[in-house]
């Protein structure tokens, strides 16, 4: 930050013992006369001058640079636009930044923060009398005129017309009329900044000042200023352009590796449950929980919108992501954004694209066919950007059909920015970028922490680059005016994010209204469940469901309120130490977010004798499922960025002890809590099994409630739970035995994944895709299929059971030539014996091909087969339609 201070320890005036006013640097020796103390309130005075009604009192012991951001802050406090680039730590009274609008608006262009100097000149012009008496003469003056504003600024308020001193007119800032379009607000901007200031916005900091062996440590001036997040991007002051503040929220907001000790957040069920209630409504709430508590910390980019499609179960983020449809993962991930969006906050979506598995993410290269690519996991990032008008995209670390997805023309120019005209930025994944030009030039248009990178690509290689001729002016341009322009559009200027309480009450909420329909029943035989409340004993066993519901780890990470540090379990890593010397927790911490599942059983069963044995006592296990009337075991599946699970069984000997619980009592009901699908060798000895994902805060009493029949289950797979990995497109993990290197994914199933391949190979899943039971039995009649531009198609659903209960009435299309696809769902809550009539129009590029010579998503003309299934195996009566042959330009 460029605080116009040098005179700082030149101008030294005592007003109090060892305290004194850092402004007194400027004011020079007409201070005494202007300023008294005894406000009363410590560290603070009152002057006898209107326009300065108070400075904050700084102890004399701080070293000069120090003093000098410390004017900055309190600069900094009536306006928000520089309050942006402060940390929590460097202004713990944040919240002050909450000043009129009247100041904010005069503020950014009128700032006193002289351009001419900076935080070196500080230092170097601490002992003063070296400088000609002609400069020590001007440079106060001018400076003292700044300080009016400055203290005025503080103050919050502006001059009285009677002032004596008549306050200098502020420059027009024409891009804060909020009437004008954003695109006009950025060029407006943009045309004051010089190219060292463009630069500055295409380049970010990791956000944290944690020492990790793979980063190269911020540059001093920067350090004071993270704010312990994912990442920063410093502003321009003069400007009153905010930093972007960068947090990684994919589940709420992340606080890995305890980067802010203490900062808990609403954990949020995994994306892949969300993706499990095929609710948009609840993706849209659980996106404004996320967005409420970004922006009540001050952080104005959320790195969220997540969807690489689940092509790999396996995939170590694939509790992040929304499932293996197109559809679906679109669908969900566009209203998670468009929720967080409503906060005016930014958001991503990422990664852009085929981040589909984590073993050699760095370097392996996704191979596709153009009409595959496009069809699949293009196609939902697609829909989720026409839904969620995310402001940013995050391009992902992996090749993609040879061609680094940060530099690659194709996605990036081609399809995202000219077929998709999308209008804001591309920026990198942490890490992500390989080069200067390329990237530039193939579309990326900011290095996220430049500092992940090998080494710094669009700092001053940009610049030189720019200079060489090799990436156009123009380029510069474009990436600067998609930055700004969506900062106008999302509110980021006209609605800054302020430091506030966050709505932890309704977002707890949200977080257990999310779990409840996204918890999948998927067996119970013999109405195993609902528990009747009058069960005298219970064994509770394993997957520590004495601490909470079990997290996925790596950057979506959140730290859960009501987090108790000594229940978490390091599963290997370093402790890093803080510079402050404070050890920081390995990256690999189990993290599981209360309440326990235990206590939320006690709630329910006041009465009950609950009994809880950790999974490793096999034997304790047995004997409290024996001595109980029913028994709850509960297995887990630990899912971290950054690698990918060895296979799909339960790790351990969870399968075993499954067998030995119920082989010990046959009401023994499974509860799984996994990132993704697992195996289940016992499934035929138990009666009731229950998918509970990763379900967050609000997922034990969730759970509780659909084990007691408080709440009736509504989740569908998102997922297709194979019966083995022989099933799977790639039997074996695709770089399994990867020491490094680059290497090929051929995704030779091209755009059939997931239960599509399943279904070409004729092969039955364990679960299918879009299964889940209810309480409650629903049917359907009066079913219609009809074709025009797409395939509509009206059914009338039945509640036919004796509880209130939700219903996903599952659309799915047969081409000519091709299995069936989802092309449409809608989730209807039914009281008992109520119908509701229900129409699905399908998503007509669903229907299509995308033919690549031609450049075109093409309807085959023919017969299409519809039907409105409970799941992609049961799709009940089909009906055949005719299209006739559509083009649609992509
Ligand atoms: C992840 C991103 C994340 C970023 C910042 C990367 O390792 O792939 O999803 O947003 O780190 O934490």
């Amino acid at each position: 930050m460029d605080c116009g201070n040098a005179a700082v320890d030149r101008n030294r005036a005592k007003i109090k013992g060892s305290t004194e006013v850092l402004a007194t640097a400027i004011f020079a020796g007409s201070l005494p006369d202007r300023v008294s103390s005894g406000s009363g309130a410590p560290g603070r005075i009152r002057t006898h001058d209107p326009q300065i009604r108070s400075l904050v009192l700084y102890p004399a012991e701080l070293p000069v640079r120090l003093r000098a951001r410390k004017l900055c802050i309190a600069v900094a406090k009536c306006n928000p636009a520089i309050c942006a680039h402060l940390s929590d730590k460097a202004l713990p009274d944040r919240e002050s930044c909450a000043c009129p609008r009247a100041c904010a608006n005069h503020g950014a262009a009128s700032l006193p923060l002289s351009p001419g100097t900076n935080p070196q000149m500080a230092d170097s012009t601490a002992t003063k009398s070296d400088r000609p008496a002609s400069s020590r003469g001007t440079a106060p003056v001018r400076v003292l005129a700044s300080v009016i504003g400055v203290a005025a600024l503080v103050a919050g308020t502006l001059a009285d017309a009677q002032t004596a001193q008549p306050v200098p007119p502020k420059p027009a800032s024409p891009w804060l009329d909020a009437s004008l379009s954003s695109d006009t607000r950025a060029d407006l901007i943009q045309a004051q900044l010089n190219e060292d200031e463009q630069l500055t916005l295409v380049k970010g900091y990791f956000g944290s000042d944690l020492k990790l062996s793979f980063i190269k440590p911020p540059p001093p001036e920067i350090r004071p200023l993270l704010p312990g997040t994912a990442g920063l991007i410093l502003g321009v002051p003069r400007l009153g352009i905010p930093q972007l503040i960068e947090t990684d929220a994919g589940l709420g907001i992340a606080n890995n590796m305890h980067a802010r000790p203490g900062d808990t957040a609403t954990a949020l069920p995994s994306t892949l449950l969300t993706a499990a209630t095929f609710n948009p409504a609840l993706a849209f709430a659980a996106g404004t929980a996320i967005g409420s508590e970004a922006r009540a910390r001050g952080y104005n980019v959320v790195l969220d919108g997540s969807l690489n499609l689940a092509r790999e179960p396996r995939g170590g983020r694939t509790f992040e992501y929304a499932g293996e449809d197109a559809l679906l993962a679109g669908t969900i991930a566009g209203e998670v954004v468009r929720g967080i969006q409503s906060q005016h906050v930014i958001s991503t979506v990422k990664h852009f694209a085929f981040n589909d598995q984590e073993t050699g993410r760095g370097v392996l290269s996704a191979n596709l066919t153009e009409a595959a690519l496009r069809e699949s996991d293009l196609l939902a990032f697609e829909i989720a950007i026409e839904r969620g008008n995310p402001g940013a995209v995050m391009c992902a670390y992996n090749r993609v059909n040879s061609v680094y997805s940060c530099e690659n023309d194709f996605l990036l120019n081609r399809v995202l920015k000219h077929d998709w005209n999308y209008p804001g930025w591309v920026l990198s994944d942490w890490g992500g970028v390989h080069s200067t030009v390329e990237a530039a030039n193939g579309g990326l248009d900011q290095e996220s922490a430049a500092n992940f990178d090998a080494k710094e690509f669009f700092g001053a290689p940009l610049k030189q680059a720019l200079a060489e001729g090799k990436v156009d002016r123009a380029r510069l341009h474009d990436m600067v005016h998609r930055i700004l322009r969506t900062m106008f559009a999302s509110g980021v200027f006209d609605n800054p994010a302020v430091k506030s309480a966050p709505p932890l009450a309704a977002n707890a909420a949200v977080a257990q209204r999310d779990a409840e329909e996204g918890i999948v029943l998927l067996k119970n035989d013999q109405n195993m469940l609902p528990l009747a409340k009058n069960a005298r004993r219970i064994a509770v066993i394993g997957a520590h469901a004495d601490v909470g519901m079990l997290s996925g780890g790596g950057s979506s990470q959140v730290v859960p309120v009501g987090d108790n540090p000594d229940k978490e379990f390091p599963v290997g890593g370093r402790v890093f130490i803080l510079p402050n010397g404070a050890p920081v927790m390995p990256l690999n911490r189990q993290i599981y977010d209360p309440p326990s599942p235990l206590a939320a059983i006690r709630k329910e069963v006041p009465a009950a004798h609950l009994k809880f044995v950790e999974e490793e006592d096999v034997e304790g296990a047995k004997k409290a499922a024996a001595t109980s009337d029913i028994a709850i075991v509960f297995v887990k599946q630990w899912m971290t960025e950054n690698e990918d699970v060895k296979s799909l069984s339960l790790p351990g000997s969870q399968d075993a002890l499954i067998e030995a619980v119920a082989g010990a009592n046959p009401r023994t009901i499974v509860v799984l809590e996994t990132g993704g699908p697992v195996l289940m060798p016992w499934l035929d000895k138990v009666p009731a099994v229950i998918e509970a994902w990763y379900a967050g805060n609000g997922g034990a009493t969730a759970l509780a409630r659909i084990l007691f029949g408080d709440a009736n289950p509504s989740g569908r797979l998102p997922i297709t739970f194979v019966q083995s990995e022989n099933q799977l497109p790639h039997p074996e993990l695709p770089g399994a035995n990867w020491h490094g290197g680059m290497f090929d994914v051929d995704y030779s199933e091209g755009a059939d994944l997931g239960y599509r391949w399943l279904k070409k190979q004729k092969l039955a899943p364990l679960f299918p895709f879009g299964f889940g039971l209810s309480y409650s039995h629903f049917s359907t009649a009066n079913f219609r299929a009809g074709a025009g531009d797409s395939v509509t198609a009206d059914v009338d659903v039945t509640n036919d059971g004796k509880t209130a209960g939700k219903e996903t009435v599952q659309l799915y299309a047969t081409p000519p030539d091709g299995v069936a696809r989802l092309v449409g769902f809608s989730k209807v809550d039914l009281a008992a014996g109520e119908t509701r009539h229900v129409t699905i129009t399908a998503e007509p590029r669903l229907l299509a091909h995308f033919d690549a010579a031609a450049q075109l998503w093409k309807i085959a003309e023919g017969s299409y087969g519809v039907a409105a299934g409970s799941s992609s195996a049961d799709l009940g009566n089909a009906q055949t339609v005719t299209l006739h042959a559509r083009e649609m330009k992509p």
